[in-house]
């Protein structure tokens, strides 16, 4: 019975610290129309392929804060056969503005280039630009690929046609605002695994790769962000 005790107290104390806080967000947000998996010891097990994505977002968002820095995220680059998704879900061509915030070694941002975007690389991370840097030079992109070393939050993004971000829940909460105030109706958002909470999106597709369920949003400024209206029908 103390063990019990013991055990519920520890897990309070988890819930309420800062680096694990990331762990319990995404551990209980689940998604619309498939798993919703609520509570630590559910996000632990590991008997579903679904569950187990749980524990993949549990564990990136649960990076310590020393580990991290000043970064809001860690790089964990985005997987290779995962970037041709991205590109299909965004239908991401000629005419687009792409931008990949926190966009790492450039990956991403390079592909959207090579089909024919513009693309802007957002990275706060110095190494991290060089070699975005470099790598659209050895493509071929580097004039179709803008570099910016610096803070997402502080940098306008106003004319994105397409936005990709790989980061976490609350760093996409924390980039809602922003993402209204400054997107136009109609610009494309990509989330991938971890969604933008009170956002509605218009696709979510899911993949298996590598013993993991990865999961891609698709949102639509003005469609995905709509508030619902607080004024009742009057009936006069
Ligand atoms: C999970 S990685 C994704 C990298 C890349 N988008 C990809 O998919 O391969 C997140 C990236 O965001 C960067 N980052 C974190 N906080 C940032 C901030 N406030 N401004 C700009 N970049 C940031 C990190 O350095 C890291 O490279």
């Amino acid at each position: 019975m103390s063990l019990i005790i013991f055990l519920q107290k520890l897990m309070s104390s988890l819930r309420n610290s800062y680096t694990l806080r990331g762990l319990f967000e995404d551990a209980t947000e689940g998604s619309r129309g498939s798993q919703v998996i609520r509570g630590f010891p559910v996000a632990l097990s590991m008997h579903s392929m679904g569950e187990r994505v749980e524990v993949f977002r549990g564990l990136f968002a649960a990076i310590p804060l020393s580990v991290l820095g000043s970064y809001d995220v860690p790089w964990v680059p985005t997987r290779r056969q995962l970037i041709d998704y991205v590109m299909r879900i965004a239908r991401v061509g000629e005419g687009d503005i792409f931008y990949d915030l926190g966009c790492g070694d450039g990956r991403v941002a390079i592909e959207a280039a090579r089909r024919g975007a513009k693309a802007v690389c957002v990275e706060l991370r110095k190494d991290l630009i060089e070699a975005a840097m470099e790598n659209a030079r050895k493509a071929g992109v580097y004039d179709r690929v803008k570099f910016v070393n610096d803070d997402f939050f502080k940098v306008p993004i106003g004319d994105a046609t397409v936005v990709y971000m790989y980061l976490l829940t609350r760093v996409n909460a924390a980039l809602k605002p922003k993402l209204e105030k400054e997107l136009k109706v109609g610009t494309r958002i990509v989330t991938l695994d971890f969604a933008i909470p009170g956002w509605k999106p218009v696709h979510v597709e899911r993949y298996y790769i590598a013993g993991l369920v990865r999961t891609l949003y698709l949102y639509i400024r003005g469609v995905s962000d709509i508030k619902p209206t607080r004024s009742p029908i009057s009936e006069t």
